[in-house]
């Protein structure tokens, strides 16, 4: 299906050569129905949620909450299990902030080397209060996380589990039920960061038993600006709020206060309630498509790119030996930097990322700097793809000469 006629970029981007937009990890485009949505809380019920009883606002507090409902069916939670941050990077720095309560000098968390900067600074924050040690699942050569080195890395001190889903550089689904079963094994909590399998994989969080996931709104169709934060109930209530301010207290004396009932004890100050009323919006245009169709049409085309990359010369294609990658490829072209490449791909109006993808870490571990990054959403199709091997192979031509 031609799903883009829903998205009013492709239409409005009025250059020589047509949009396409392969940079899908780094935020996805906007449907009409999301954009009018924000654009309909603003022009007909703005008003702030949780505070006014008047009839806007109250409005807003339904559609608001509503959200929550639809978020919380989404990922099949609990409506209070779900905490609105500004996004995945906030999110896991709310768990992290919050979860220090728990931890003593020399306790330690586990995440992987291949962790976006986002799961990895928080922690050596972290690090840096409560002396805790940071232990890395370590990331093998075909760019799998080495999951029988797990079990030796968990001991009396392990407290938090917190590791990504699917790679955002090389696209790895990580076996996030084997990483289940042990931390549950062993009682560690666990924190699955979403982020990059929210939009292309169906997420049950009673199924997967974790205690923590996040993501972002931005990479699901949804507005920039919103985040969730799933948080298991048994932590809901011992964990401390992060931020203070409006609307999180019940009481506010002169020395101490009281919190606010779950979730709204973690969301001090005014939301992002247009952000949040367009994330739904977002969610159900994605659940009407559905995961069976865009996990076919997205496998579909990472295998015909990753065929065609291959014909290239000189070309290192990283990870995606066996079938356990969604649709994210990065790669490198001996003797052609990645950003001569996304710059020259630009002319032809192709959006592709060049960098270390806030992943430093693995790029150590790949033995590079930076790479070039593909990444598919369902509005992406195999002329895109034909038209991005042929410039590329343009583009290399000239860069080796
Ligand atoms: N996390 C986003 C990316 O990988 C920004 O591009």
């Amino acid at each position: 299906m031609d799903f883009k006629k829903d998205f009013p970029i492709f239409k409005n981007n009025n250059e020589k050569y047509p949009l396409i937009y392969f940079d899908n990890a780094s935020t996805t485009q906007k449907p009409q129905c999301v954009i009018n949505s924000i654009s309909h809380f603003y022009s007909h019920y703005n008003a702030n949620v949780h505070r006014g009883n008047y009839k806007i606002a109250e409005k807003a507090t339904l559609e608001f909450e509503n959200s929550r409902q639809t978020i919380a069916n989404f990922i099949n939670a609990e409506k209070d299990e779900i905490i609105f941050t500004t996004g995945t990077t906030e999110s896991i720095n709310l768990i992290a902030y919050s979860f220090t309560s728990l931890l003593k000098d020399e306790d330690e968390i586990i995440i992987s080397e291949m962790e976006h900067h986002s799961n990895i600074l928080p922690w050596q924050m972290i690090k840096e209060k409560k002396n805790i040690k940071i232990r890395y699942i370590p990331v093998n050569e075909d760019g799998q996380l080495d999951l029988n080195q797990l079990e030796s890395l968990i001991n009396k001190k392990t407290k938090l589990c917190s590791i990504i889903s699917m790679s955002n550089i090389l696209g790895t689904i990580n076996d996030l039920n084997k990483i289940s079963k042990l931390t549950n094994k062993y009682n560690i909590p666990l924190l699955v960061d979403a982020a990059q399998s929210i939009a292309h994989e169906k997420i049950d969080v009673k199924k997967l038993n974790c205690d923590f996931l996040v993501f972002s709104g931005h990479k699901i169709m949804g507005p920039t600006g919103v985040g969730v934060l799933y948080m298991n109930r048994k932590f809901l209530n011992i964990l401390p709020p992060f931020l203070r301010g409006g609307n999180m207290n019940k009481e506010v004396g002169y020395e101490t206060s009281t919190w606010n009932e779950i979730p709204w004890k973690f969301e001090a100050g005014t939301s992002n309630i247009a952000q949040v009323i367009g994330l739904k919006n977002s969610i159900d245009y994605v659940k009407k498509i559905g995961f069976d169709e865009i996990k076919i049409h997205n496998k579909k085309l990472t295998d015909y790119l990753v065929k065609n990359l291959k014909d290239i010369n000189n070309i290192n294609i990283y990870g995606h030996k066996d079938k356990n990658f969604g649709p994210i490829v990065s790669f490198n072209i001996a003797g052609c930097h990645p950003y001569d490449i996304s710059k020259l791909l630009g002319e032809y109006n192709i959006c592709i990322r060049a960098g270390h993808h806030c992943g430093q870490i693995l790029m150590k571990k790949l033995k590079t700097n930076f790479t070039n990054r593909i990444s598919f959403q369902f509005y992406n199709s195999i002329d895109e793809i034909d038209f991005f091997i042929k410039s590329l192979k343009k583009i290399v031509k000239i860069l080796k000469n």
